[in-house]
């Protein structure tokens, strides 16, 4: 045999010499859901581990995942059901609990990164991204609220704005909203290929937000489209993304790997409430080996081709990496 690729795996030595990726602590981008009050802490049933953070928890919250090399973090609120209406308008409201918290955020911790959620659905009385009307989610009409909230997150100091609703054209849309707000330094992260999946479902919990009729997939891509997923990044790239993000993560590391082949802006990978789920409930049944399975599945994203990972399973890596390397 001429060719014995197992002489490069025979140390550990050699190994790590030949390793093709090393995925930093500072790649990862750790969710957090709020709620309006100071001091509370509510475990979300579907994701243990996560909660819903009033003020104080979420303060130490933030400034524990700083220690660890977490620096990125994106926001999502939980809204009272009673300041919820068709049109989503309290997400731009002055009484907004969440612009409050983006402020309080900065003030505290001006070297965090925050990235806010851009779409109707915690503010929306349907539980739907946009705005319905007869059952269909109106376009260009929600895209004047996203633009509205857009500012206001701007307002409200916010690093990068991540538009998570799938409207067509809201990308151009926001960043012209922004620019003639004079907010030129505010990023996007598109949400540029984000599926209509099964896998949000711990997330819609912990928010409260699943739709109360009817499901997403007139805006939210159809799982068995790949072609789609570049056509979203050449029209978030021309439209002025500063990210491209791909929604869920593990199942489509395939599109992935085609928009990191297709774009050269940063590419960003959600690893979303439910893969991560997944991974917490076989561990607690003892079927797989979480100190294993968590690096591996974050390795493999960066490996795919993602630069960028959102995870809640961040601060778990922050520690693992820690004591291996
Ligand atoms: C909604 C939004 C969702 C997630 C992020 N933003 C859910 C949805 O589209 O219904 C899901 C994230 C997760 O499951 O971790 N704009």
């Amino acid at each position: 045999m001429n060719k014995r690729p197992r002489r490069n795996r025979k140390s550990a030595a050699i190994r790590s010499l030949v390793s093709e990726t090393h995925l930093l602590p500072q790649k990862l981008v750790l969710p957090l859901f709020l709620t309006d009050t100071k001091n509370d802490k509510i475990e979300i049933s579907s994701l243990p581990g996560n909660f819903r953070l009033g003020l104080d928890p979420l303060f130490k919250t933030v400034e524990k995942a700083l220690k660890l090399g977490i620096n990125t973090f994106i926001l999502f609120p939980a809204i009272a059901e009673e300041f919820k209406n068709p049109t989503g308008s309290f997400s731009y409201s002055k009484k907004n609990f969440y612009l409050h918290r983006i402020t309080e955020l900065k003030k505290r911790f001006p070297e965090a990164t925050l990235i806010s959620d851009v779409a109707l659905d915690p503010y929306s009385s349907d539980g739907h991204d946009g705005i319905v009307r007869n059952g269909e989610i109106l376009n260009d009409e929600t895209l004047v609220q996203l633009g509205k909230m857009a500012v206001a997150q701007a307002q409200a100091g916010i690093d990068i704005l991540g538009p998570s609703d799938m409207m067509d054209g809201r990308i151009a849309f926001i960043r012209e909203a922004l620019d003639e707000e004079h907010f030129t330094n505010v990023s996007i992260m598109s949400y540029t290929a984000k599926y209509a999946s099964a896998m949000y479902g711990p997330f819609r919990e912990a928010l409260d937000s699943a739709p109360k009729a009817g499901d997403k997939k007139t805006y939210q891509m159809d799982f068995a489209n790949r072609k789609e997923a570049v056509m979203e990044a050449f029209l978030d790239e021309d439209e002025g993304a500063d990210f491209l993000m791909v929604k869920p993560a593990l199942h489509y590391m395939d599109i992935i790997s085609d928009l990191k082949a297709n774009s050269s802006l940063p590419i960003a990978a959600y690893h979303v409430s439910g893969e991560c789920a997944m991974l917490y409930a076989a561990a607690k049944n003892g079927w797989l080996n979480y100190e294993q399975a968590m690096p591996e599945t974050l390795q493999c994203l960066h490996r795919a081709g993602a630069d960028v990972i959102l995870t809640y399973m961040a601060m778990d890596y922050a520690e693992w990496y820690k004591k291996n390397f």
